[in-house]
């Protein structure tokens, strides 16, 4: 039992200092999950989850012809059906979002 335990505590010790290395790249993944959690929480009822739902006259995000300020400006204050998220989303995570909307893009 005792020797279970030490066998886990320096796997999970030897798992950890592995990551040392390419933390950045784990920040960004997170972020992005965060995103995508965020859209669909707030944004997939009138989006849907792949962006295309259409709902309420949204448009198709997946056709979006913004740029990643233009999404931001948009998602802050709103514009037509879509309410403005400033009070509702913090600066980062709008931006977490509107990366999350990018990655809705149809190729091409
Ligand atoms: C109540 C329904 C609704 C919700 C919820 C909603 N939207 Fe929208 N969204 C719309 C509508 C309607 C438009 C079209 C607005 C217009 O152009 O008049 C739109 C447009 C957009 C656009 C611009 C697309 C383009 O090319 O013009 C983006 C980007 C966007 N929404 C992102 C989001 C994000 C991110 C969220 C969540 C934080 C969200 N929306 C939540 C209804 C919604």
């Amino acid at each position: 039992m005792n020797r279970l335990l030490l066998a886990t505590a320096l796997l999970a010790s030897v798992s950890c200092g592995s990551t040392a290395g390419p933390a950045p790249d784990t920040a960004a993944m997170s972020a992005e999950s965060k995103g995508a959690e965020l859209f669909n929480a707030n944004c997939a009822l009138c989006h849907g989850r792949k962006g295309d739902l259409g709902m309420n006259g949204a448009k198709d995000l997946g056709l979006s012809t913004l740029t990643r300020a233009e999404m931001i400006a948009m998602v802050t204050n709103g514009k037509g059906a879509m309410m403005p998220y400033k009070n509702v989303l913090t600066p980062k995570q709008i931006e977490a979002v509107v990366d999350h909307v990018r990655t809705l893009r149809k190729a091409g």
